[in-house]
This record gives C-alpha cells, structure tokens and sequence, in this order.
C-alpha cells in the first residue's frame, strides 16, 4: 500500500519540511519532489532573463504575458545516484544551489503569486503523483494540489526558532547575513504566501498539525510514521 501512497506535506517557510519529507520518503522507498524547488527554479529563469516581477499590489491587470515565457521553462527532477535524492533541473540545467539564495529568498514569494506561474506549477506537480508513490512538500500540496491524498501533514514552528535554523543553515554555507536579514525575510514570507490571492497557504481541513518547535528530527519523523501506521490499521 505504502508505493502508491501520496503524502503532502504543507507549512512555513523555514520549517523543516524537506527534511521530514525526504526522511518519509526513504522510509517508504518512494519518490520525493520539492515543489519549492519548482518556485525557485522559475524565479531563477525570471531573474536570469530580466523578466518583470510584479509586487503583491501590482499583480491585479500587470500589463505582461508570462505564458510565453514560462513556455519557454522546462523543470524536471532527476535522482542524484550519490545522494539518492531528486534534483531539480532548469531547461537541463542542475540549480539544485543556484537557487537556494538570499536573492532568490526575496523574490520567489512574488514569483509564486502570479497565476500563470501557479497554475503551470500545480500541473507538473499533479503528472509526478499520477502514479502514486510520492511525498511532495509545499504550501498548497493538501488543498490544491492533491487534494485527496492519503496523508496530509501541516507543519508549523515558531517563527524564532524557524529563523535561527535559516540563520545557522546559511552561516554554514558561508552566506554574510545579519539574523534581523533572515528573521525579517522568513516572517515576511509567512505572510506573502498565507495572504496572496492564488491558493494561499492554508492549513487543508483534513490535515493533521505537526507543531516542531520543540522536536528534533528523529521525533518529527515518528510522529509521521505513527500516522502513516494508523491508515494502514485504516485499510
Ligand atoms: O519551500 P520553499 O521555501 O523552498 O518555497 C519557496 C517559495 O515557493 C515559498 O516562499 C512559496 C513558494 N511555494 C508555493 O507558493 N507553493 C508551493 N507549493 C511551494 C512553494
């Protein structure tokens, strides 16, 4: 049953979501896909190819055609043979690191508003889990993107603690970046992307809470596995 199970995995910025992800889906020998990678991967191109990127108040009648520019955009993933996990790649090129920067911290919540964006975004995403046997992370997995999975987790951590560990996690990759920088870009994602007007990040109703701000990642994992345990017991 586990193959073709679909897990989503929703929440914050900074919550450590593709950490428990990835942990689940070796756990049950299936696929892992970072939507958030996705998002990245598109902001890269904009920012690469001077494309417009619209602030929140500007998106209602933006006067450019993003569909022919996101014609031009190809995402896949493919395994890492060493690390065995999924990369993202960009019209054929590995950005795996090229888009896990400040410059694209700043803008990809814009990038991620504008519909056309989204709604090419969610369609990929929907083609990975046409199979099954997959856990995707994100902000919209459980209430748009597959809306009937069979397990939907809503990860949430206090906005401190979630800062501290971007904090720590870009110091250790030689990034120069004060704390008030990381505090004032996560908490303003939070809010970008919980009150944009395409499916904004919401908690789906049927989800269960996964509150981290005290747990290590051993605990995180159990407490999905447990879950995971209790549908089998369901079937
Ligand atoms: O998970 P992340 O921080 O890598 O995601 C980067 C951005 O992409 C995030 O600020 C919002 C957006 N995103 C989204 O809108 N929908 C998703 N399913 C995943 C990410």
């Amino acid at each position: 049953m586990h193959s073709r199970m679909v897990i989503a995995i929703d929440g914050f910025s900074s919550c450590g979501k593709s950490t428990v992800a990835k942990a689940i889906a070796k756990r049950l020998g299936i696929k892992y896909i970072d939507s958030g990678a996705m998002y990245r991967a598109v902001t890269l191109y904009f920012m690469r190819n001077d494309v417009p990127i619209p602030d929140p108040e500007e998106l209602v009648d933006f006067p450019f055609d993003f569909i022919p520019v996101l014609n031009n955009i190809q995402i896949t993933f493919q395994v890492n043979p060493e690390t065995g996990l999924s990369e993202v790649y960009l019209n054929g090129e590995n950005v795996e690191h090229s888009i896990r920067t400040m410059e694209i911290n700043e803008r990809v919540s814009h990038v991620s508003a504008i519909k056309s964006v989204r709604k090419k975004m969610v369609e990929l995403q929907q083609q990975e889990g046409v199979q099954g046997g997959l856990v995707m992370d994100g902000r919209d997995i459980g209430t748009t993107v597959f809306p009937h999975a069979d397990l939907k987790i809503f990860m949430k951590a206090d906005p401190m603690i979630r800062a501290e560990r971007r904090y720590k996690e870009l110091l250790a990759k030689g990034v120069d970046i004060s704390m008030e920088d990381v505090i004032s870009n996560v908490v303003g994602r939070d809010y970008e992307d919980s009150h944009r007007e395409e499916s904004p990040l919401r908690k789906a109703d049927d989800a269960i809470v996964l509150d981290n701000t005290h747990l290590n990642q051993a605990e995180q994992v159990d407490f999905v596995v447990k879950e995971i345990e209790k549908l089998k017991v369901g079937c």
